[in-house]
């Protein structure tokens, strides 16, 4: 049954060809002082930084920027971010990126005015915001993290060895996002199928979990159906529109925080691959790919009935003769031939996890209860142990 939820996501969309036409009108929205936050250096070769920079110009901005957002962004980076924004006074943030940058934007937007240090009020202590929130806006490159119409912001603490995420509420999702499937075309291989499978564990995420009859997880195995079939034409012809903006949507309905209305969620595969992320600065897409198969044969039995309609559902396996386990086990075998397909990383050792380093990741990884079954520490260090 479904349990009862209120449902707002207010992050407007322009999504398609040309989308960033509509740059210019949600701009006018916000005062002249702007912060442009992007990554590596991508969005200058592409030719994305001139376009975006020019439409800046031209609605009259003044423009702050923060360049240089690493994937995986540092807490120290958030410091950055936190200053710029504060000595500039500004009014919007304008992410240009994947996310990373879109996490990094909502990071700075709930951080510069806040009167603590923001890595323990939020991300060790989970607290709420009770300071004034910098509006953000987005315009995505890089598909996968459901960043850009969501609450969420990963942020890395190298010396501490944590990469913890926060998920804050309606006030701080992007005000706007532009996605435009085209502006995907340059994104590396290795980084487009990462992006895929992030996204495709984010349904899993909120898939395994509850045994009722409830709408929420049709819908989860429709975008899941919708995504095999488009990466596999994307693995061909990377610039099919079709596929990249199918996959586009369908990784922006992963974690927009539909699918995890009302059912429980799991998220442990997530904080596993953080825990990673925080050892080897890793690709996250390729941290979770790395131990969701020997995570998800570890928990099979407890949730026997999910996976084999996942087999069936998803995967279009015939479930004639075949025990429970057998189907069970089918549908995972189908998973694992399509990352195969995809390309992504199936162990940690490939990652650069050595021996040394599982019982820190062991450690570092949050124990979530609402999967099929709530890991030990011990657990996870078996899980961790059968992924290398
Ligand atoms: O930095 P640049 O030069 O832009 O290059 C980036 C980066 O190297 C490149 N790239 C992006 N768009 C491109 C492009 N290269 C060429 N052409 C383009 N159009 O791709 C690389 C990876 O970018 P990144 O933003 O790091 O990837 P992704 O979108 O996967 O974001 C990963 C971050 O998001 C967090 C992850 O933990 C990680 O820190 N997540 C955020 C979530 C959320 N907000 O809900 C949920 C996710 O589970 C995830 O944890
Ligand atoms: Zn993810």
């Amino acid at each position: 049954m479904l349990g009862n939820f209120t449902y707002c996501n207010p992050t407007r969309l322009h999504f398609g060809e040309q989308a960033l036409e509509q740059l210019a009108g949600e701009l006018k929205h916000y005062g002249g002082r702007v912060l442009l936050a992007y990554g590596g250096g991508s969005i200058k070769k592409n030719g994305l930084y001139d376009k975006v920079t020019a439409i800046l110009k031209a609605c009259g901005k003044e423009v702050f920027e923060v360049p240089g957002v690493m994937p995986n962004p540092t807490v120290e980076k958030l410091y950055e971010g936190c200053r710029v924004a504060r000595e500039n006074n500004v009014d919007l943030i304008l992410a240009v990126g994947g996310g990373s940058v879109c996490d990094y934007a909502k990071a700075v937007s709930v951080s510069a005015w806040c009167q603590e240090d923001p890595w323990d009020k939020y991300f060790l202590r989970m607290e709420d915001v009770s300071n004034p929130i910098i509006p953000v806006g987005c315009v995505l490159t890089m598909v996968g993290t459901g960043s850009e119409m969501n609450g969420g912001a990963v942020i890395t603490h190298p010396a501490q060895k944590r990469k913890i995420g926060h998920v804050f509420g309606s006030n701080v999702m992007p005000r706007f996002s532009i996605l435009d499937p085209t502006l995907t075309y340059t994104v590396p291989m290795e980084q487009m199928v990462a992006g895929i499978y992030d996204a495709f564990n984010h349904i899993c995420e909120q898939y395994f979990s509850g045994e009722d009859d409830n709408t929420t997880d049709y819908i989860a195995e429709g975008l899941m159906r919708s995504l095999v079939a488009s990466s596999r034409i994307a693995l061909r012809q990377p610039e099919n529109y079709e596929a990249r903006s199918n996959i586009m949507w369908a990784a922006t309905w992963a974690l927009n925080t539909l699918l995890a209305m009302g059912k429980s969620t799991d998220w442990e595969v997530h904080m596993i691959g953080q825990s990673i992320g925080a050892y080897t600065n890793a690709t996250h897409g390729m941290t979770l790919s790395a131990v969701s198969l020997a995570y998800y044969r570890y928990i099979m039995a407890d949730g026997l009935a999910k996976f084999g309609r996942f087999a069936v559902n998803v995967w279009g396996i015939d479930p004639a003769g075949k025990s429970a386990e057998a189907l069970a086990e089918a549908g995972l075998a189908a998973m694992e031939r399509w990352m195969e397909e995809l390309g992504v990383a199936r162990n940690i050792r490939q990652l650069g996890v050595t021996e040394d380093m599982l019982e820190g990741i062991a450690d570092g990884a949050f124990l979530m209860t609402g999967g099929y079954r709530t890991l030990t520490r011990n657990d996870v260090l078996n899980i961790l142990k059968a992924s290398m």
